[in-house]
């Protein structure tokens, strides 16, 4: 097998260097030659000394003996012309593209399957942990019935920092930035967009339906207080940013929310970048991943288990009819913050200061507008 991976800066460099390390065994267990023959990327790294180096990834698709191509620049524009090319040449691709795969995913995989060569993607949600492999080939037997999961480290060492130090969330975002947390485009992980990105790649593998990326509702982290932080606490909950994915009569329910969840439930002990997915299906019923979702090595090795799977003969099927209704997930039970008390139908109630503070029972958010109407009030969903 002949590679060539185009973008070497954090996971480019690590898949390099766990193909270069781990080569011998690699060959010995699918029995063939494991050969990386061009590295591409805008600047020059250090690269062993059998691999081609070129700044122009055209090298890298139109090279007639490349097998797999491997892309991660990530973006939507090159990497997609870039994926599309050299699926058109018959070549594999594996990627971690999670925000090109929520976007043109139904394109890439239509084109995929016209020109039968593997797409692999493991590596775009959830970064080293195996879950789509698990939902794709393990869980095969069952009907999901819901995922839930933390899928943005970021977002979660911010919501950690932010309970454990007693800091308000711009104090929090400053540390997270200062140690390399923070993306140069920052809304991308505070304001839930690519953990939109991860749950529609996960719900389209979990439901086989196709959903539109821009129906998904996102609510990112930003407007979460120390006050609401220290509420949660005294009420048993902790805050975490859900994304949330289940079906409905005739669509698929999915948003991306900050959420209080019961302290008790294990997805609320998954601290720092740590992230986790919870599968509900009929027959195992609930299963949970837990792992690193980022970072160099934990994110190559799932991309370099893509590659070598690539040596495999049997496709992946994308063949998923498009999802009719995407609808935010707006039954639950909610937590309210206000100033004066409310008329709202609650299951506790807590008061301090001048706060008034309600967990509601499991209702319909607009229930809960409409009653309330033009009253000031603060709300988060609640879990559990
Ligand atoms: N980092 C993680 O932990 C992680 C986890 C899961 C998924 N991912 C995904 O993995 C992909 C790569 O992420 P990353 O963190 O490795 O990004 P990165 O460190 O920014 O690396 C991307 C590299 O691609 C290069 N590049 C850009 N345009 C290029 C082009 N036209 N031709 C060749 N090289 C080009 C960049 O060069 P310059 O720097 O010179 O522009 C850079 O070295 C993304 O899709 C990301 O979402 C990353």
């Amino acid at each position: 097998m002949k590679i060539g991976v185009v973008g070497l800066g954090t996971v480019g460099y690590g898949v390099v260097e766990i193909l270069t390390n781990e080569k011998q065994r690699l060959e010995k267990t699918i029995n063939q030659e494991v050969t990386i023959k061009y590295g591409c990327g805008l600047e020059e790294v250090d690269l062993p000394e059998e691999i081609i180096y070129t700044k122009d990834y055209h090298d890298v698709i139109n090279d007639p003996e490349v097998d797999v191509v491997v892309e991660l620049i990530g973006g939507t524009t090159i990497a997609k012309d870039i994926i599309l090319s050299a699926i058109n040449n018959k070549k594999h691709v594996v990627t971690a593209n999670k925000a090109l795969l929520a976007h043109d995913g139904k394109e890439i995989f239509k084109a995929a399957k016209e020109n039968d060569v593997h797409i692999f993607y493991e590596a775009s949600v959830g970064g080293g942990i195996p879950v789509l492999v698990s939902q794709k080939e393990s869980l095969i037997a069952n009907n999901t019935k819901e995922i839930v999961g933390i899928l943005n480290g970021t977002t979660n060492f911010i919501l950690t920092l932010m309970e454990n130090e007693n800091l308000d969330f711009d104090e929090a975002l400053t540390i997270a930035d200062g140690l390399g947390y923070v993306e140069a485009n920052p809304a991308l992980d505070l304001d839930g967009i690519d953990a939109a990105h991860k749950i529609c790649i996960l719900a389209q593998n979990g439901f086989h339906q196709y959903i539109d990326f821009d129906k998904i509702k996102a609510v990112g982290i930003r407007n979460i207080t120390k006050t609401d932080m220290d509420y949660a606490k005294k009420l048993g909950y902790r805050f975490k940013m859900i994304a949330q994915a289940k079906e409905v009569n005739d669509g698929i329910g999915i948003d991306v929310a900050p959420t209080l969840v019961n302290r008790n439930e294990l997805v609320a002990s998954v601290m720092d970048s740590y992230n986790v997915v919870e599968i509900d299906n009929d027959y195992v019923n609930n299963i949970i991943y837990y792992g690193r979702g980022a970072g160099r090595y934990v994110t190559a090795s799932a991309v370099v288990s893509d590659i070598i799977k690539t040596s495999q003969q049997e496709k992946w099927s994308h063949d998923y009819p498009d999802c009719q209704h995407v609808y935010p997930i707006t039954k639950s039970k909610y937590y309210i913050r206000a100033s004066k008390p409310l008329d709202v139908d609650y299951e506790t109630y807590y008061s301090e200061k001048a706060d008034h503070i309600y967990i509601t029972h499991e209702m319909e958010l607009d229930e809960i507008t409409t009653r309330l109407n033009d009253e000031d009030y603060v709300i988060f969903k609640v879990r559990g």
